[in-house]
């Protein structure tokens, strides 16, 4: 990632700091979205999830681009590589600088997406994009993968598998609970980007999310970047709440 040291002035942050948590607007109307940023100072990257997305349509992208946001859309593709080709395509076209992808499409479809969504970027005159395989939704438990889909790889082992086979098939990164960073960064050195989600700062409810880490302790364990989503957008104060989430990384 590369470094600027510039400083958020009335709320001591690093810009470095700011670009590190990606905020989810999970659950947000389209013009609650597209006025989040208005409420929070220094904000630089935001999710959008297949929810707002389904109900926004793509312009919603462009609109939170045209905000100087950057953009992480995770729709998760999973289809045939031409299929997968064309979403990544248009995606990046729209200026989505993450994206992500099932790495179980595998390798062929990876590799397609991996080039169309560079020639899309390219093409649109938009920045070169990062393609995030997803490995495992953190929602499966061993036991329920082995007695429905007849897996029986443990859940480490198949992360850690998926992870190295999009790396190989030259995707960007992936996404991964805080838990495996640590064993994702000494299989994949930066530039790989590892972002995690299940961020919880300290005082935070917990939710619905099982296995959580503090912000300085996710990039710690080796994150590139962090989703934090109902800690931020559901605060009293949005803009305290994403402060503090950047003063907790100390950099
Ligand atoms: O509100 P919260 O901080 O829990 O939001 C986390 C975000 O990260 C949500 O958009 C959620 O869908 C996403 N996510 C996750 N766990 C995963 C993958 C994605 O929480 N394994």
């Amino acid at each position: 990632m590369r470094v600027v040291r510039r400083w958020c002035v009335a709320s001591s942050f690093s810009a470095e700091a700011a670009e590190r948590i990606i905020v989810a607007l999970d659950g947000m109307a389209p013009d609650q979205a597209l006025a989040f940023n208005a409420q929070v100072e220094g904000l630089r990257w935001v999710k959008v999830g297949l929810e707002l997305f389904v109900q926004a349509g793509p312009d919603v992208v462009a609109q939170l681009r045209d905000q100087g946001l950057r953009v992480f859309l995770d729709l998760k593709f999973h289809d045939i590589p031409a299929t997968m080709a064309g979403a990544c395509r248009r995606a990046a076209a729209l200026g989505a600088e993450l994206i992500t992808v099932h790495a179980c499409a595998g390798s062929e479809a990876l590799q397609a997406a991996q080039a169309a969504a560079v020639e899309g970027a390219q093409r649109a005159g938009q920045p070169a994009p990062t393609l995030l395989a997803v490995t495992m939704l953190t929602s499966w438990e061993e036991q329920r993968l082995q007695r429905e889909l007849a897996i029986g790889q443990g859940i480490a082992e198949r992360v850690s598998a998926l992870a190295q086979l999009s790396a190989s098939a030259g995707i960007g990164g992936c996404v991964c609970s805080p838990l495996e960073a640590a064993a994702l960064r000494a299989q994949h050195p930066e530039p790989f980007a590892l972002v995690t989600p299940g961020i919880r700062p300290k005082g935070a409810a917990v939710g619905d999310q099982a296995r959580v880490m503090g912000p300085a302790e996710a990039i710690a364990a080796g994150a590139s970047q962090l989703v934090v989503g109902r800690p931020i957008t559901c605060a009293d104060d949005p803009s305290a709440a994403f402060a503090g989430c950047c003063q907790d990384l100390k950099i």
